[in-house]
């Protein structure tokens, strides 16, 4: 019971210890609860107002299915790639199956809260979705462009235009006749620079194509439990499995350019430019280095345990096939070998 209590208490603590990371970071995305005086400096603060702005539940819901999808396809990546090296035993088939279906029912819900945050951000920061849909100037009937690059002199190069789709997406209601504002709708000393729209609407490219392929993985995945009661087990889709774990990890840092990059030049949008913030201290470089330095250690010790851990157990035989560390005992007499892999 102990226990139990114990691991719930983390599971709540890592969730609100996400959402308050994200909670100051979509603060910066919709600034409210603080009140300024004629000179700017801010007089009063409601920490509520602050927490709970308006961009926080989305933003926050979208980070908490990014961290399950990808933790999900990182475990499953592994056992894929074990998979691929011919280890299909029972203990290798249940760590992939328990783990990529959390990240299978993940996608498809993280491309719902995802099509509803993109929905905020077309009204709540019209020039991050002039960056994410690479539109210079507003206008109606605008076109989903896949890659291509927005020029200096305000013209849209190359990509592959799927058109009015930008439009639609942006309100179904109105469909392709919805008005889409540009960059152009914002004076120029606030607008993000060319190469900050390029990388924008880049790394919006990377997140929503990397989640479509990881949302078609996961419908294989369902589709072939639903018509044949088995996971699918050819070379391709093991190899695809096998990578999903990084390409999940490359997806969600994409997310946070898409953010990040996408709200410059401010940083609180639309009270404080990031030259304002950013400070003049030339010492940072050393904190800088020695946090580097720190996590890297950490990083490479986590590494170094968990591999001496596997050899361990694998010296020690391992599971043997009856075993699985979550599945019912196979006999009665295997029941407290069971409990024990559980704990
Ligand atoms: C496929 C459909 C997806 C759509 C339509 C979508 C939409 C968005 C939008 C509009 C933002 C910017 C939010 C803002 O600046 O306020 C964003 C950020 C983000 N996205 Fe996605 N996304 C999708 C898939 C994914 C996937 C598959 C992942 C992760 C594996 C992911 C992870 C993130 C993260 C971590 C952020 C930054 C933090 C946050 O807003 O929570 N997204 N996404």
């Amino acid at each position: 019971m102990g226990t139990f209590l114990d691991r719930r208490t983390i599971v709540l603590a890592g969730i609100l210890g996400a959402v308050s990371v994200v909670a100051a970071n979509s603060w910066m995305n919709a600034p409210t609860g603080f009140t300024l005086d004629s000179s700017g400096r801010v007089v009063a603060v409601d920490p509520v107002g602050v927490i709970f702005n308006k961009a926080m539940p989305l933003e926050a819901a979208h980070m908490l299915v990014a961290a399950y999808l990808v933790g999900g396809f990182m475990i499953a990546s592994v056992y894929a790639g074990a998979m691929l090296r011919g280890r299909r035993d029972r203990y290798h088939r249940l760590g992939f199956v328990i783990a990529f279906t959390v990240a299978a029912v993940a996608t498809p819900v993280q491309m719902g809260v995802g099509d509803a945050l993109a929905r905020w951000v077309y009204n709540d920061q019209p020039e991050k979705f002039a960056a994410i849909e690479l539109v210079p100037q507003t206008s109606s009937d605008v076109p989903e462009t896949l890659l291509g690059k927005l020029n200096s002199n305000g013209t849209v190069q190359g990509g592959i235009p799927i058109p009015g789709l930008a439009s639609w997406l942006s309100d179904p209601a109105t469909g392709k006749s919805t008005v889409v504002k540009g960059i152009d709708s914002v004076p120029a000393g606030d607008r993000p620079t060319v190469s900050e729209v390029n990388i924008v609407h880049l790394s919006w490219d990377i997140m929503v194509g990397l989640g479509t392929l990881l949302f078609l993985l996961s419908l294989w995945y369902g589709l072939t439990w639903a018509l044949r009661r088995r996971m699918p087990t050819n070379r391709a889709f093991l190899t695809l499995a096998a990578a999903s774990g990084l390409l999940s990890v490359i997806a969600m840092e994409a997310g946070w350019v898409v953010t990040e990059v996408g709200r410059q030049p401010w940083i609180v949008y639309g009270y404080m430019k990031v030259e304002d913030a950013a400070t003049a201290n030339t010492g940072v470089w050393i904190t800088f280095i020695a946090v580097t330095v720190l996590y890297l250690a950490l990083g490479v010790t986590a590494i170094l345990v968990l591999r001496g851990m596997s050899r361990r157990f694998r010296r020690a035989g391992g599971f043997n096939d009856v075993e699985s560390p979550y599945g019912p005992p196979a006999s009665p007499a295997a029941e407290p070998q069971v409990e024990e892999a559980t704990r």
